[in-house]
């Protein structure tokens, strides 16, 4: 009798989701069936298929019943900034108050604030804030994530901050992907932007000669950086070796997503401000547009962006992250995945394929499907069908999270 090292049988719906992006979502274009069992062994999927079935065929280490619950691949988190130092509660007032974020950011707060905390900490102090963090959102479903540096700004400090990314995640059951992130101008070049622009472009040859990081990302935006920075950031950081993603149109639109055009970015993040017309971008050059809802409710600025519905209508694939930073300390990407139902008007569907096979196409990495040789990451959920994602939120709502084929958490039995 073959051996499974988890089998989840007895499950009442599952999402199985093909190995590709999902351009426009549909219950066909799913995979949805029920009744079903998945048996997992060294680290993968091996078999899916009716539960009577799957389940007298492999003999278990760990055996699941499901118990007629639904089961969906583990959530991609494609976008976080997990690894900085202390914290910023007192900004959040200021933003009760009416202070706006780039005001905060002006008088030396914000990220700058946080630079000075991180720069301050060692990476082992790094290390153990970020693996508590790693901890808690795997026990919400989270099986692979994105994280960035741009808390450092200075060379060995961005290092730091992509080295400890890589230790954080040791001996645990989830894939952390590294991003180097040229975040804002530190304030002792605020005078002279080139030559920090020049120092940056040691910070890419460093990173990439050490292969510490998969991507380069820009934050492109008013009191960051602009549009010719950020294209000269990104085309010398692919010169290099590196994929490229962005961060854009958050706070205000300089036209930042148009670089799309110029540069082969797998993902543009955030776009809070970009007009819907720029979603003909997106359909030519196949980037995977994300959005990060709660950080916009961190933002204190909600507004339904009028672009998702353009991009819906040209079959471009959307993805949502957590944006998980000292300014939006909301790790979980179960709460982004529920409340992008309400911030961005997803159905509970397309949020499931934005936090799972979209979010993996995004970062280019395996996951976000349950079929044979994906990744054996899956959750077995407190809700009997995909429909509840959303409806119900604001508790966590895993019963049983296995990662990379081992049971991270198992509440059932
Ligand atoms: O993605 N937008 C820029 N960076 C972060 C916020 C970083 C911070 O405020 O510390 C973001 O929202
Ligand atoms: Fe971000």
């Amino acid at each position: 009798m073959p051996k499974a090292d988890v089998l989840v049988y007895n499950i009442g719906q599952v999402v199985l989701f093909p190995r590709k992006p999902l351009r426009r979502v549909s219950p066909e274009a799913a995979g949805i069936k029920e009744s079903y069992a998945i048996a997992i062994r060294d680290g993968n999927v091996v078999e899916v298929g009716p539960s009577g079935i799957v389940k007298s065929k492999y003999e278990c280490n760990v055996c699941i019943n499901a118990e007629g619950r639904l089961v969906t691949p583990g959530l991609v988190d494609p976008h976080t900034h997990l690894i900085f130092a202390g914290s910023r509660e007192d900004e959040f007032e200021l933003k009760l108050m009416g202070y706006t974020y780039l005001e905060i950011l002006k008088r030396g707060g914000g990220i700058y604030r946080t630079v000075r905390m991180t720069r301050n900490s060692s990476i082992e102090e790094l290390i153990d804030k970020a693996r508590k963090t790693l901890e808690l959102v795997l026990s919400g479903g989270t099986t692979t994530v994105e994280t960035k540096s741009g808390y450092g700004l200075l060379p060995e400090h961005e290092i730091k901050m992509l080295e400890a990314a890589k230790r954080a995640s040791k001996d645990l059951p989830i894939k952390v992907v590294r991003t180097l992130l040229a975040h804002v101008i530190p304030e002792e070049y605020l005078d002279k932007r080139s030559d920090y622009i020049k120092l940056f472009d040691s910070i890419i040859v460093e990173v990439s000669k050490r292969k510490i990081a998969k991507y380069i990302d820009v934050f492109c935006d008013r009191g960051a950086f602009n549009v010719n920075e950020s294209l000269h950031i990104l085309r010398r950081g692919i010169e290099e070796g590196l994929r490229a993603r962005m961060h854009a149109d958050q706070l205000e639109y300089m036209g930042c997503s148009l670089l799309a055009e110029k540069v082969y970015l797998d993902s543009i993040d955030h776009l809070e401000k970009t007009p819907p017309k720029n979603a003909r971008i997106f359909a030519v050059t196949g980037t995977v547009a994300t959005f990060t809802p709660t950080s916009m409710v961190a933002m204190m600025e909600i507004e339904k962006p009028k672009l998702v519905g353009e991009l819906k209508r040209l079959g471009v694939p959307i993805a949502v992250g957590s944006d998980y930073n000292p300014n939006n300390m909301t790790p979980l990407q179960q709460t982004t995945m529920d409340i992008s139902t309400y911030i961005l008007g997803l159905t509970p569907l397309e949020a499931l394929a934005a936090a799972t096979v979209n979010a993996a196409w995004n970062i280019r990495e395996e996951g976000g499907q349950l079929i044979p040789r994906a990744p054996g990451d899956l959750i077995v959920w407190d809700m009997e069908n995909y429909r509840w994602i959303g409806y119900t939120w604001g508790y966590d709502k895993t019963l049983a999270v296995i990662s990379k084929g081992k049971v991270w958490k198992n509440l059932i039995s």
